[in-house]
């Protein structure tokens, strides 16, 4: 049988990492892309395909995709929408060009290649559109509102693009992980030092609190590894493939939450959260 192809955006650190060594290991011809030079020439070393593929250039996301066709002979199998950052700080904090960043990353590069993958797959017939979208794609919280914004995007975009792939052979699915042990907490605090001015804001004492929970190397409770997005993964490639998968407790609890509470009382648990 022929070896079915993922490509996986994000694979430097974290669950794209994990999930193209297990993917590959499971028997999937894995394309590890990554926006860093580096990282790619690692993850060669360890034996992965790997191409470079930076979300905000177009130029690298049209030659990273022309060069994993090449390699397959014009067909793919899946894309893993996984690359994205969390670009923390309060809504009145984030100017125009940081909000723009954000969305550059977790919204319009993924969409753009997901545009330049859908033609593949109808040409083939079949096809997987997997995002790593969040918890916070559903559920907003205090000072992540540029990373909620992306994510509530993505979620908004991807319900719209399985309604009208509907018969098409390809599916859409939504990954909705809460906290997943990786480097998205280290790579947040480097945004949130460089992009959020945290003396002049009403924010200032609350910053203090928001950089040392960043800067701790402790897990936030109901914390899970990368497995776990990896067995919503590995279940969204194959033929029973979900329109959503929630990972870890906290997602499912507010997923029901959300359905059950009024605006006003989902607020008011949402306001103990830090
Ligand atoms: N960890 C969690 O708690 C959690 C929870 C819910 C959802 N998620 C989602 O899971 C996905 C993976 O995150 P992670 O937890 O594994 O964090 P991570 O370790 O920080 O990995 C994020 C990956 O995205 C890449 N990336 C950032 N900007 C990019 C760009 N412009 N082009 C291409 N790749 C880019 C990073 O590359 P560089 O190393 O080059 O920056 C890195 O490879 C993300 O979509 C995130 O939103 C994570």
């Amino acid at each position: 049988m022929e070896q079915k192809s993922v490509l996986i955006t994000g694979c430097s650190t974290g669950i794209g990492y994990f999930c193209a060594k297990a993917l590959q290991e499971d028997g999937y011809r894995v394309f590890a892309t990554a926006r860093k030079i580096e990282d790619v020439t690692r993850l060669r070393e360890e034996g992965l395909e790997s191409y470079q593929l930076d979300l905000d250039d177009s130029e690298s996301i049209k030659a990273a995709l022309d060069t994993v066709l090449e390699q397959t002979g014009g067909t793919l199998y899946a894309l893993f929408n996984n690359g994205a950052y969390g670009q923390p700080g309060a809504v009145e904090d984030l100017s125009r060009e940081v909000l723009k960043a954000q969305f550059e990353t977790n919204l319009f590069g993924t969409h753009e290649l997901t545009c330049q993958v859908l033609p593949v797959m109808r040409k083939q017939g079949y096809g997987r559109i997997i995002q790593n979208s969040s918890i916070l794609g559903f559920i907003a919280m205090r000072y992540r509102g540029a990373y909620n914004a992306s994510k509530f995007a993505l979620e908004g975009l991807s319900d719209t693009l399985r309604l009208e792939l509907k018969n098409s052979g390809i599916t859409v699915s939504l990954i909705e992980p809460g906290p997943i042990r990786s480097n998205f907490r280290k790579n947040a605090l480097a945004k949130f030092i460089a992009n959020i001015d945290q003396q002049h804001t009403p924010f200032r004492t609350i910053y203090k609190k928001k950089l040392a929970a960043l800067q701790s190397s402790e897990d936030v409770a109901f914390t899970l590894g990368e497995d776990a997005v990896y067995q919503a993964l590995k279940h969204a490639l194959t033929d029973k493939a979900k329109a959503r998968y929630r990972v870890t407790a906290p997602t499912t609890l507010f997923w029901f939450l959300k359905r059950l509470l009024s605006t006003t009382l989902l607020d008011k648990i949402l306001r103990k959260v830090e």
